[in-house]
């Protein structure tokens, strides 16, 4: 299981701005071999991480996705337009477009299917709202994540990342869950029937929330942890190689 750390620019970077970021970017991580990086832009900077990025270590995508193909839905953009970008990874899911755009768990879960039938790689975002502890939290996260891989193949959830992201410790303000926290969550999703099998196995857990430097390196040395999601720290391009660098051992995803 190789390592996976990824960011998530949210809204902010102009194209323009995309091009000096990645070019500085570049160079600073292109010696790390041993894991997998991605950046993901807003919508008009994806193709210029197409044109930076093209044959590096750091993979691209987006942030979300409309669940159809083609059709009347002005304002949106579906799975093909990103596949034909070039796009790794696609975002579903994050607590930011339940809360600002009503999204629910069925369009969610039909959105992780649209990636996945274009061939690129959901990244789910999952998380709870409150601070209660591992086994609240997976009370609330266990049902909705049945449902939101209801409707995916079992062929296709080896080429799943699920990023666990409590809404109460992602933004400005908001402090990052402890490593044991998250070991805890991540340690029973990873060994919980609907992961279990030979299909599952791939399936990567990764973290995400206020993630920075003073934490990155317990977080990856949790056994279950298997990558970092940043969003505030990711928005400056030598914060993010030094996370991208942060040292982990891997032998994850051992519950
Ligand atoms: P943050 O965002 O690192 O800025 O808290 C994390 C996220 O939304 O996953």
């Amino acid at each position: 299981m190789r390592p996976l750390i990824g960011t998530s620019w949210k809204m902010h970077l102009t194209a323009s701005q995309a091009v000096q970021y990645l070019q500085t970017l570049r160079p600073l991580v292109a010696d790390l071999t041993d894991r997998d990086l991605f950046v993901l832009p807003a919508y008009p900077a994806i193709p210029v991480a197409r044109e930076q990025l093209d044959g590096s270590n750091i993979a691209w995508g987006a942030q979300d996705v409309h669940p159809e193909d083609w059709g009347a839905h002005t304002g949106d953009v579906s799975a093909p337009m990103l596949a034909d970008l070039g796009c790794r990874y696609v975002e579903v899911g994050h607590s930011e477009r339940r809360r600002e755009h009503g999204e629910t768990t069925d369009v969610v879960a039909r959105k992780i299917a649209a990636v996945a039938r274009w061939g690129m790689t959901p990244i789910l975002s999952i998380g709870d709202q409150h601070r209660h502890g591992p086994q609240a939290a997976l009370a609330e996260l266990m049902p909705s994540l049945e449902r939101l891989l209801a409707g995916l193949p079992r062929e296709s959830l080896g080429d799943l990342v699920i990023a666990y992201e409590p809404a109460w410790a992602i933004g400005e303000g908001a402090a990052p869950a402890s490593p044991e926290e998250v070991g805890a969550v991540l340690r029973e999703l990873r060994a919980s029937p609907l992961l279990k099998g030979v299909e599952a196995s791939g399936v990567r857990l990764i973290y995400g929330g206020s993630v920075d430097q003073s934490i990155a390196e317990e977080m990856l040395s949790q056994p279950c942890v298997d990558g970092l999601f940043i969003g505030r720290q990711g928005l400056d391009p030598y914060t993010f190689a030094a996370l991208a660098r942060t040292p982990c051992c891997m032998s994850h995803s051992e519950p």
